[in-house]
Protein backbone atom coordinates (compact mmCIF):
# COMPACT_ATOMS: atom_id res chain seq x y z
CA UNK A 1 0.00 0.00 0.00
CA UNK A 2 1.36 3.44 -1.17
CA UNK A 3 0.77 6.98 0.34
CA UNK A 4 1.93 10.36 -0.12
CA UNK A 5 3.97 11.48 3.26
CA UNK A 6 5.20 15.07 3.71
CA UNK A 7 8.48 15.64 3.98
CA UNK A 8 11.08 18.59 5.53
CA UNK A 9 14.59 18.23 4.63
CA UNK A 10 17.27 20.95 5.54
CA UNK A 11 18.79 21.96 2.01
CA UNK A 12 22.39 24.00 2.55
CA UNK A 13 26.08 24.03 3.24
CA UNK A 14 28.36 25.88 5.45
CA UNK A 15 27.07 28.93 4.69
CA UNK A 16 23.39 28.67 5.90
CA UNK A 17 20.62 26.73 4.79
CA UNK A 18 16.72 26.03 5.35
CA UNK A 19 14.41 23.34 5.49
CA UNK A 20 12.22 22.48 2.34
CA UNK A 21 9.25 20.91 1.81
CA UNK A 22 8.13 17.65 -0.13
CA UNK A 23 5.20 15.45 -0.94
CA UNK A 24 6.57 12.02 -1.59
CA UNK A 25 5.49 8.22 -2.46
CA UNK A 26 6.22 5.99 0.50
CA UNK A 27 5.67 2.33 0.01
CA UNK A 28 5.33 -0.42 2.47
CA UNK A 29 8.35 -1.69 4.07
CA UNK A 30 10.42 1.26 3.30
CA UNK A 31 12.75 3.30 5.20
CA UNK A 32 13.44 6.82 5.62
CA UNK A 33 16.78 6.42 3.14
CA UNK A 34 14.35 5.05 0.28
CA UNK A 35 12.18 8.00 0.57
CA UNK A 36 15.41 10.30 0.39
CA UNK A 37 16.66 8.13 -2.48
CA UNK A 38 13.35 8.86 -4.27
CA UNK A 39 13.58 12.67 -3.47
CA UNK A 40 16.56 12.71 -5.35
CA UNK A 41 15.36 10.51 -8.05
CA UNK A 42 12.25 12.53 -8.94
CA UNK A 43 12.36 16.03 -6.96
CA UNK A 44 15.93 17.31 -6.04
CA UNK A 45 18.63 15.51 -8.21
CA UNK A 46 21.47 17.54 -5.89
CA UNK A 47 19.89 16.12 -2.67
CA UNK A 48 23.47 15.07 -0.59
CA UNK A 49 23.17 12.09 1.71
CA UNK A 50 26.02 10.16 2.99
CA UNK A 51 25.14 6.21 2.79
CA UNK A 52 26.68 3.61 1.75
CA UNK A 53 25.29 -0.21 3.09
CA UNK A 54 21.94 0.36 3.44
CA UNK A 55 22.06 -2.63 6.50
CA UNK A 56 22.63 -0.52 9.58
CA UNK A 57 26.42 -1.64 9.39
CA UNK A 58 28.24 1.23 7.68
CA UNK A 59 27.22 3.70 10.10
CA UNK A 60 27.29 6.27 7.18
CA UNK A 61 23.60 7.56 6.95
CA UNK A 62 23.13 9.08 9.78
CA UNK A 63 21.17 12.38 10.69
CA UNK A 64 18.20 13.72 12.60
CA UNK A 65 14.80 12.55 12.11
CA UNK A 66 12.26 14.56 14.18
CA UNK A 67 15.07 15.95 16.18
CA UNK A 68 16.19 12.40 17.23
CA UNK A 69 19.65 11.08 15.49
CA UNK A 70 19.16 7.88 13.80
CA UNK A 71 20.52 5.90 11.41
CA UNK A 72 18.29 6.78 8.06
CA UNK A 73 18.64 3.12 6.38
CA UNK A 74 17.12 1.62 9.83
CA UNK A 75 14.26 4.19 10.39
CA UNK A 76 11.43 2.70 8.97
CA UNK A 77 8.67 4.69 7.90
CA UNK A 78 5.91 2.50 9.43
CA UNK A 79 7.28 4.12 13.37
CA UNK A 80 5.22 7.16 11.75
CA UNK A 81 2.04 8.38 11.62
CA UNK A 82 0.94 8.96 7.78
CA UNK A 83 -0.18 12.46 8.13
CA UNK A 84 2.70 13.22 10.47
CA UNK A 85 5.53 15.76 9.04
CA UNK A 86 8.85 14.35 8.96
CA UNK A 87 11.64 16.20 8.96
CA UNK A 88 15.00 14.82 8.16
CA UNK A 89 17.99 17.14 9.02
CA UNK A 90 21.90 17.18 9.45
CA UNK A 91 23.58 15.62 12.61
CA UNK A 92 24.13 18.92 14.97
CA UNK A 93 27.18 18.66 16.39
CA UNK A 94 29.25 18.57 13.49
CA UNK A 95 29.87 21.27 10.36
CA UNK A 96 27.37 20.51 7.38
CA UNK A 97 29.52 19.83 3.91
CA UNK A 98 25.72 19.84 2.15
CA UNK A 99 22.32 19.13 2.89
CA UNK A 100 22.35 15.72 5.26
CA UNK A 101 26.14 15.89 4.82
CA UNK A 102 28.36 16.83 7.73
CA UNK A 103 31.87 16.99 8.62
CA UNK A 104 32.80 14.59 10.77
CA UNK A 105 36.54 14.53 11.01
CA UNK A 106 36.04 15.57 14.86
CA UNK A 107 35.86 11.92 15.62
CA UNK A 108 38.96 10.95 13.71
CA UNK A 109 40.77 13.63 15.65
CA UNK A 110 39.72 12.38 18.66
CA UNK A 111 40.70 8.37 17.46
CA UNK A 112 43.90 9.33 16.58
CA UNK A 113 44.68 10.73 20.04
CA UNK A 114 44.37 7.51 22.12
CA UNK A 115 47.74 5.43 22.20
CA UNK A 116 46.51 1.62 19.95
CA UNK A 117 46.92 -1.29 22.22
CA UNK A 118 50.25 -1.91 24.09
CA UNK A 119 50.52 -5.54 24.68
CA UNK A 120 53.55 -6.55 27.01
CA UNK A 121 56.92 -6.74 25.20
CA UNK A 122 58.22 -9.55 26.59
CA UNK A 123 55.04 -11.63 25.07
CA UNK A 124 55.42 -12.38 21.16
CA UNK A 125 52.59 -11.88 18.77
CA UNK A 126 50.90 -15.60 19.31
CA UNK A 127 51.26 -15.88 22.77
CA UNK A 128 48.70 -13.49 23.88
CA UNK A 129 46.55 -15.78 26.52
CA UNK A 130 43.15 -14.24 27.02
CA UNK A 131 39.99 -15.39 29.85
CA UNK A 132 36.95 -16.23 27.41
CA UNK A 133 35.17 -13.11 30.10
CA UNK A 134 37.68 -10.76 29.20
CA UNK A 135 37.21 -11.45 25.43
CA UNK A 136 33.53 -11.27 25.78
CA UNK A 137 33.75 -7.75 27.73
CA UNK A 138 35.57 -6.00 24.84
CA UNK A 139 33.26 -7.55 22.40
CA UNK A 140 30.44 -5.43 23.01
CA UNK A 141 32.44 -2.60 22.57
CA UNK A 142 33.82 -4.03 19.26
CA UNK A 143 30.19 -3.94 17.88
CA UNK A 144 30.43 0.07 17.25
CA UNK A 145 29.99 0.82 13.42
CA UNK A 146 31.40 4.12 13.75
CA UNK A 147 27.94 6.23 13.28
CA UNK A 148 28.92 8.57 15.43
CA UNK A 149 25.12 9.20 16.61
CA UNK A 150 26.30 9.23 20.65
CA UNK A 151 29.09 11.46 19.65
CA UNK A 152 26.22 13.93 17.83
CA UNK A 153 24.33 13.25 20.93
CA UNK A 154 26.39 14.20 23.68
CA UNK A 155 25.02 17.66 25.56
CA UNK A 156 28.99 18.22 26.42
CA UNK A 157 29.59 18.96 22.99
CA UNK A 158 26.50 19.21 21.43
CA UNK A 159 25.43 22.61 22.51
CA UNK A 160 29.03 23.65 23.62
CA UNK A 161 31.39 23.53 20.41
CA UNK A 162 34.22 25.15 23.38
CA UNK A 163 34.32 22.00 24.93
CA UNK A 164 35.37 19.43 21.39
CA UNK A 165 39.24 20.48 22.10
CA UNK A 166 38.58 18.80 25.70
CA UNK A 167 36.83 15.89 25.52
CA UNK A 168 36.90 12.68 23.58
CA UNK A 169 33.27 11.77 23.72
CA UNK A 170 31.60 8.82 24.11
CA UNK A 171 32.43 6.60 21.23
CA UNK A 172 36.26 7.66 22.06
CA UNK A 173 35.96 6.85 25.98
CA UNK A 174 34.74 3.58 25.75
CA UNK A 175 37.49 2.57 23.17
CA UNK A 176 40.17 3.77 26.33
CA UNK A 177 37.85 1.73 28.61
CA UNK A 178 37.99 -1.19 26.23
CA UNK A 179 42.15 -0.76 26.58
CA UNK A 180 41.98 -0.22 30.01
CA UNK A 181 39.88 -3.59 30.71
CA UNK A 182 42.09 -5.04 28.40
CA UNK A 183 44.66 -7.60 30.65
CA UNK A 184 46.97 -7.83 27.90
CA UNK A 185 46.64 -3.70 27.75
CA UNK A 186 50.09 -2.61 29.32
CA UNK A 187 49.08 0.82 29.70
CA UNK A 188 47.84 2.58 32.73
CA UNK A 189 44.80 4.73 30.57
CA UNK A 190 43.36 6.41 33.72
CA UNK A 191 45.34 9.22 34.41
CA UNK A 192 45.02 10.04 30.32
CA UNK A 193 41.10 9.53 30.32
CA UNK A 194 40.66 12.08 32.97
CA UNK A 195 43.11 14.94 32.34
CA UNK A 196 43.24 14.47 28.35
CA UNK A 197 40.21 12.53 27.32
CA UNK A 198 37.75 14.63 29.38
CA UNK A 199 36.03 11.62 31.06
CA UNK A 200 35.44 14.27 34.02
CA UNK A 201 32.75 16.11 31.91
CA UNK A 202 30.71 13.29 31.46
CA UNK A 203 28.15 13.18 34.23
CA UNK A 204 26.47 10.03 32.84
CA UNK A 205 23.01 11.23 30.95
CA UNK A 206 23.21 8.50 29.35
CA UNK A 207 22.19 10.01 25.88
CA UNK A 208 24.61 8.30 24.21
CA UNK A 209 23.85 4.95 25.02
CA UNK A 210 20.04 5.91 24.19
CA UNK A 211 20.76 6.40 20.48
CA UNK A 212 23.22 3.71 19.80
CA UNK A 213 21.95 1.08 16.98
CA UNK A 214 23.90 -1.18 18.14
CA UNK A 215 22.52 -0.83 21.67
CA UNK A 216 25.80 -1.34 23.32
CA UNK A 217 25.50 -0.18 26.83
CA UNK A 218 27.73 2.75 26.54
CA UNK A 219 27.38 4.43 30.14
CA UNK A 220 26.90 1.42 31.98
CA UNK A 221 29.80 -0.74 30.52
CA UNK A 222 32.26 1.25 29.93
CA UNK A 223 32.10 4.76 31.06
CA UNK A 224 30.90 4.09 34.38
CA UNK A 225 33.27 1.57 34.80
CA UNK A 226 36.28 3.65 33.69
CA UNK A 227 35.39 6.85 35.70
CA UNK A 228 35.53 4.24 39.00
CA UNK A 229 38.83 3.17 37.77
CA UNK A 230 39.50 6.54 37.88
CA UNK A 231 38.02 7.10 40.97
CA UNK A 232 39.71 3.97 42.60
CA UNK A 233 43.70 5.78 41.71
CA UNK A 234 42.54 8.46 43.22
CA UNK A 235 41.26 7.61 46.65
CA UNK A 236 42.93 4.09 47.05
CA UNK A 237 44.75 5.09 50.18
CA UNK A 238 47.58 2.96 49.30
CA UNK A 239 47.95 4.57 46.07
CA UNK A 240 47.41 8.11 47.95
CA UNK A 241 50.51 7.53 50.46
CA UNK A 242 52.77 6.25 47.69
CA UNK A 243 52.02 9.41 45.50
CA UNK A 244 52.14 12.26 48.30
CA UNK A 245 54.47 11.14 50.89
CA UNK A 246 57.14 8.10 49.66
CA UNK A 247 57.81 10.71 46.91
CA UNK A 248 59.08 13.73 48.68
FE1 LIG B 1 27.47 4.56 16.84
FE2 LIG B 1 27.08 3.15 19.09
FE3 LIG B 1 29.50 3.28 17.98
FE4 LIG B 1 28.48 5.42 19.17
S1 LIG B 1 29.05 3.48 20.16
S2 LIG B 1 29.57 5.39 17.22
S3 LIG B 1 26.32 5.22 18.67
S4 LIG B 1 27.68 2.35 17.10
FE1 LIG C 1 27.58 12.29 27.31
FE2 LIG C 1 26.97 9.74 27.40
FE3 LIG C 1 28.28 10.86 29.36
S1 LIG C 1 25.68 11.37 26.67
S2 LIG C 1 27.48 12.93 29.41
S3 LIG C 1 29.02 10.64 27.33
S4 LIG C 1 26.75 9.29 29.54
FE1 LIG D 1 25.13 1.94 6.19
FE2 LIG D 1 22.90 3.21 6.97
S1 LIG D 1 23.75 3.10 4.97
S2 LIG D 1 24.38 2.24 8.22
Amino acid sequence: MSYKANFRVWRGDAAGGELQDFTVEVNEGEVVLDIIHRLQATQASDLAVRWNCKAGKCGSCSAEVNGRPRLLCMTRMSVFAEDEVITVTPMRTFPVIRDLVTDVSFNYTKAREIPAFAPPPELAPGEYRMQQVDVERSQEFRKCIECFLCQNTCHVVRDHEENKEHFAGPRYLMRIAELEMHPLDAGDRREAAQAEHGLGYCNITKCCSEVCPENIHITDNALIPMKERVADKRYDPLVWLGTNLFRR
